[in-house]
């Protein structure tokens, strides 16, 4: 499977069109698919990294050893001393499902509070009708992100063959 996943996440950071000197957010990262290609794309910028999870974490750091762009925060994005409008970019990737409903708002808003004005955020999940039934509705996933203050830029179904069907947003503060 790594072989598709890597043009797969490659392809979703280079869309993002990263001139290099961001502030980038990369909120639950699991293993770290997507984290060298962002650490890679800011030479003259920073990428922080916060999961709840100390053992992906210590992964990502022995992955990410080359890049001193990077740094690590492991906890609840509302409790770390993280400033607010401090970030261009927030990625949240196959993570806001996972999130409880009950702090799924919350936690969202907090994202939305950490991006600059004119800062984007970009959201994918998998949409709750697929395979296994694990997932958010895109409807669901809107509103969330609608809820949080950030504007629409684009949302969009997809289908990957090699994997359910997903969502994926790009959001903006305003
Ligand atoms: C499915 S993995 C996503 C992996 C990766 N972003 C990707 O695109 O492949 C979900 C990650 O979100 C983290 N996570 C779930 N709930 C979280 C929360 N409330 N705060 C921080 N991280 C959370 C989990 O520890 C896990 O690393």
């Amino acid at each position: 499977m790594t072989f598709i996943q890597g043009p797969f996440y490659k392809k979703y950071v280079a869309d993002m069109e990263l001139k290099g000197d961001e502030s980038v957010l990369e909120f639950g990262p699991g293993s770290g698919k997507m984290s060298r290609y962002l650490a890679e794309s800011l030479p003259d910028g920073r990428l922080t990294i916060v999961d709840l999870s100390k053992a992906w974490l210590g992964l990502i750091r022995k992955k990410l050893m080359k890049y001193p762009n990077v740094d690590l925060k492991q906890g609840k994005i509302m409790d770390l001393p993280i400033a607010d409008g401090s970030y261009d970019v927030v990625v949240a990737s196959f993570v806001i499902h996972d999130v409880d409903e009950d702090e799924r708002q919350r936690v969202v808003d907090t994202l939305a509070g950490k991006l600059k004005s004119g800062g984007r955020m970009f959201v994918r999940d998998p949409e709750v009708s697929g395979r296994n039934g694990h997932g958010i509705t895109g409807a669901d996933l809107r509103s969330v992100m609608r809820n949080s203050g950030l504007n629409e830029l684009s949302f969009k179904r997809l289908k990957p063959f090699y994997m359910g069907p997903m969502n994926e947003g790009v959001y903006i503060k305003e």
